[in-house]
């Protein structure tokens, strides 16, 4: 079977880097057409940055990384460096990259791909707001028939958010661009908290990733010592949620995830749950199913897969 050529998008953060690793790791399941950075965890300045550096330390300094959208569609950017540091990958030392950023805007890049290939067959993974994505289906709705899916990290129901009591970051960064999501009628994958917060990097797999003896493990456990500390402290949880990398792992390993096919909406008007997901888990209303809604991952099957593949690089 032909690997899926993906574009992620992407807001690194430590779990962003894991994913992007994971997925250059993979090259029999995945064709990485091109990283577009968005802001996020910290502002887009870093997440491009840190983007290159995460190529760099994956062997891949050929690949193309496109900086994006600067600040959500019509709100003021909010960051997450209490949780990823101010540089957004804190942990490791880390020297600047030397591999150059892409001249072309994010979006652009994103539409002249999408335009350029044969109808569904580029999934998308934005594991970040979803500022660029949307901005790139407003600009040319013509896309949407050329993306085969949208497997995206964000949004929560069970596990309710993580940024505020109802909402999940990275919906609740860009719900305007989030509702255009999950509206543009595109096949979409949801890897919420719900799922993430049952991939935690417990001791004994951060020393996994260390017994690897390599810079890429020595690097993951060191963001992973960095990133847990925000989830230990404010849910007693036995390690740091591994969010983003589930996207890259379903790709793989779609087996290792359970979900349902469910209606998903986005709140963007109430200040008390704005970025809320709300998922018609349990088919309540009459609004059409639009999302698979991941519920459960097998963390231990994930996990073997996560330091198989990193142990590569
Ligand atoms: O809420 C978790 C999500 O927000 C992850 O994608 C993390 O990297 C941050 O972007
Ligand atoms: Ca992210």
């Amino acid at each position: 079977m032909a690997p899926r050529k993906i574009i992620i998008d992407t807001d690194p953060g430590q779990d962003d880097a894991v994913a992007i690793l994971l997925a250059l790791a993979s090259p029999e399941h995945i064709e990485v057409l091109g990283i577009t950075a968005v802001a996020g965890n910290v502002p887009l300045t870093l997440t491009e940055r840190n983007a290159r550096i995460v190529c760099e330390l994956a062997g891949r300094p050929d690949m193309q990384v496109f900086a994006g959208c600067d600040t959500p569609l019509s709100r003021a950017l909010i960051t997450a460096e209490h949780v990823h540091g101010k540089t957004g990958l804190d942990g490791p030392q880390l020297p600047d990259p030397v591999m150059p950023l892409q001249k072309g805007h994010a979006v652009d890049f994103i539409i002249d791909t999408l335009r350029n290939a044969p109808a569904g067959t580029v999934t998308l993974c934005p594991l970040g707001p979803l500022t660029n994505i949307a901005t790139a289906l407003e600009r040319a709705p013509d896309i949407a028939a050329k993306v085969q899916e949208i497997a995206l990290m964000g949004g929560a129901y069970f596990e309710v958010g993580n940024i505020t009591p109802a909402a999940e970051f990275n919906i609740y960064v860009d719900p305007e661009a989030a509702d255009i999501v999950f509206k543009s009628g595109i096949p979409i994958t949801v890897m919420p908290l719900d799922v993430t917060h049952g991939a935690l990097i417990t001791a004994p797999r951060v020393a996994a990733f260390r017994a690897m003896g390599t810079q890429v493990g020595r690097m993951v456990a060191e963001w992973t010592d960095f990133f847990e500390r925000f989830d230990k402290q404010k849910y007693g949880s036995a390690g740091a949620p591994l969010h983003d990398p589930c996207v890259i792992a379903y790709l793989i390993q779609p087996d290792l995830f359970s979900g349902r096919h469910v209606n998903v909406e986005v709140e963007t008007t109430s200040p008390l749950t704005l970025g809320m997901t709300v998922a018609d888990w349990w088919g309540v209303t009459d609004r059409a199913p639009n999302a698979m809604f991941m519920g459960d991952v097998q963390a231990d099957a994930f996990f073997d897969l996560l330091t198989d593949r990193l142990a590569r690089l």
